[in-house]
């Protein structure tokens, strides 16, 4: 049974190097020891880069399933070739294990690639009314998942949804890389994650989710490649990650107008720190979808170049919900079209029968400690005349451009700016009672 004792030592070994890594620790159970293991070539399957694998994947997770987490659950490992696949499921109380050279990749035969519901937050399909494409590797309702390995790929071969996407030829929503559903006590660490048809990682009613130690990478003209989307969900933490794509490098959403006000699940709870990225969209971004809600977010330590946007909170007239109690903080920007963006007129709606008179609240936003260079507009925060945004607080904010930096322009939003350079807006600079804002 070599395999099996090859298996032991890398469980054993993902162990110990999860243990040394620190701050993220707690937000959800440390890597269990799983009592059983099953390997994708006993479950039939063929790591050549032809063969398809998605009946040895349903296989082996079914298997898994059967276990209901008897001793511990069971781990999925495989090993190093490349698997190409359609879509799969996975089950509770399961570690799906990436070998050093594992590479998991999904077939571009889009023919048969299963539909399901729209979110219930979004009403519909993110792009396209109906229903949407299952994501290539799906959790709906899980326990207990690692998606973890020793620096293995996900690989969604996304080119041919990409160029679907630019013909106009795509019948509906494209699938996600990674989507866990309503699950619970999830880590997602130690993998990359590469060509994602769509929004690369995300967690969409969840709690209690750790995201570590990733690289996603898509090329910057891919079309809506986000690389990480929280989406409705609680107790969150990602860190050390690096992450170069063609849209928003990490974004809070929590649904979509009329659906995601009835829907009414915030994200809430979130730390995020230490990433390091770049791409033509924003850095850190809260929206543009968040009906049901985002507070209670920290953000630390991003190391950011060649971005359209460092900092981006959107909403829109027609969203309703709250962004409240956000900091972002500790930022080194190296190339930007702005700085920093706040605005209460991004993105479409899903339907007509969206209430534009339902205003969003954005109030207690704090950046603080940011440098950047190459930066062509320092920041342009844009509330909404009938829901002005409130405390919002610029604190120790540098900006510099290559030659001259566009300046600061605002309107409808009050607050606080202390030592912001170039000299902040004048609703920023002429409230009275700052004491919220301090360094
Ligand atoms: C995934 O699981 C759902 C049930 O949650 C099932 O309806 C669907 O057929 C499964 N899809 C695949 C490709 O296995
Ligand atoms: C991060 O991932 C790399 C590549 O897999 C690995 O060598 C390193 O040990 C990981 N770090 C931690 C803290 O797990
Ligand atoms: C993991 O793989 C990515 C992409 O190939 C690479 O950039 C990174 O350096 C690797 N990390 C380690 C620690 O091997
Ligand atoms: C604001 O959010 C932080 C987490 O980022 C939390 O610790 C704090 O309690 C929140 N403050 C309020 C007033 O809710």
């Amino acid at each position: 049974m070599p395999l099996c004792v090859l298996g032991a030592a890398l469980l054993l070994s993902g162990l110990s190097a999860a243990a040394a890594q620190g701050t993220c620790s707690g937000v959800a159970p440390a890597p269990p020891r799983r009592g059983a293991w099953v390997s994708l070539t006993s479950a039939g399957g063929r790591g050549d880069g032809r063969t398809l694998n998605t009946a040895a994947f349903a296989r082996a997770v079914a298997r898994i399933e059967r276990r209901r987490g008897a001793r511990g659950g069971t781990l999925l490992y495989v090993p190093p070739g490349v698997w190409l696949t359609g879509p799969f499921n996975l089950t509770s109380h399961m570690t799906l294990f990436l070998a050093r050279g594992a590479v998991i990749r999904a077939t571009q035969d889009t023919s048969n690639w299963p539909l399901i519901h729209p979110l219930p937050s979004y009403g519909r399909g993110r792009e396209l009314p109906g229903g949407r494409y299952m994501s290539f590797i799906q959790g709906n309702g899980l326990q207990d998942v690692f998606i973890t390995g020793e620096n293995g790929t996900i690989d969604g071969q996304g080119s041919v949804w990409w160029d679907m996407w630019k013909k106009r030829t795509l019948p509906f929503t494209r699938p996600h890389l990674l989507e866990l559903m309503s699950s619970t006590d999830g880590t997602i660490s130690n993998l990359v994650f590469q060509d994602s048809p769509f929004w690369n990682i995300h967690p969409v009613y969840c709690s209690n989710i750790v995201i570590t130690n990733v690289t996603v990478l898509a090329p910057h003209d891919s079309p809506n490649t986000d690389g990480i989307d929280l989406d409705s969900s609680s107790n969150v933490c990602i860190e050390d990650s690096y992450i170069s794509t063609g849209d928003d490098l990490i974004s809070i959403k929590s649904g979509w107008d009329e659906y995601g006000i009835s829907f009414g699940r915030p994200s809430s709870g979130i730390t995020i720190r230490r990433i390091t990225g770049s791409g033509p969209f924003a850095g850190f971004a809260i929206g543009s979808e968040t009906s049901g809600g985002v507070e209670n977010v920290q953000v630390e330590h991003l190391n950011l170049f060649n971005m359209g946007v460092g900092i981006h909170i959107k909403t829109n007239s027609g969203r309703g919900g709250f962004i409240r109690n956000i900091t972002v903080s500790e930022v080194t920007l190296d190339g930007a079209r702005y700085g920093v963006r706040i605005s209460g007129d991004v993105g479409g709606h899903p339907d007509a029968s969206y209430n534009p008179n339902v205003l969003p609240v954005v109030d207690s936003v704090t950046i603080k400690n940011v440098w950047g260079q190459n930066i062509r507009q320092a920041g342009l925060i844009r509330g909404i005349r009938n829901s002005v945004f409130s405390h919002i607080c610029l604190s120790n904010v540098k900006f510099h451009g290559a030659a001259s930096i566009g300046p600061w322009k605002c309107r409808a939003v009050s607050g606080g700016a202390l030592d912001v350079q170039p000299s902040p807006c004048t609703e920023l600079t002429s409230t009275s009672g700052t004491g919220f804002c301090s360094g």
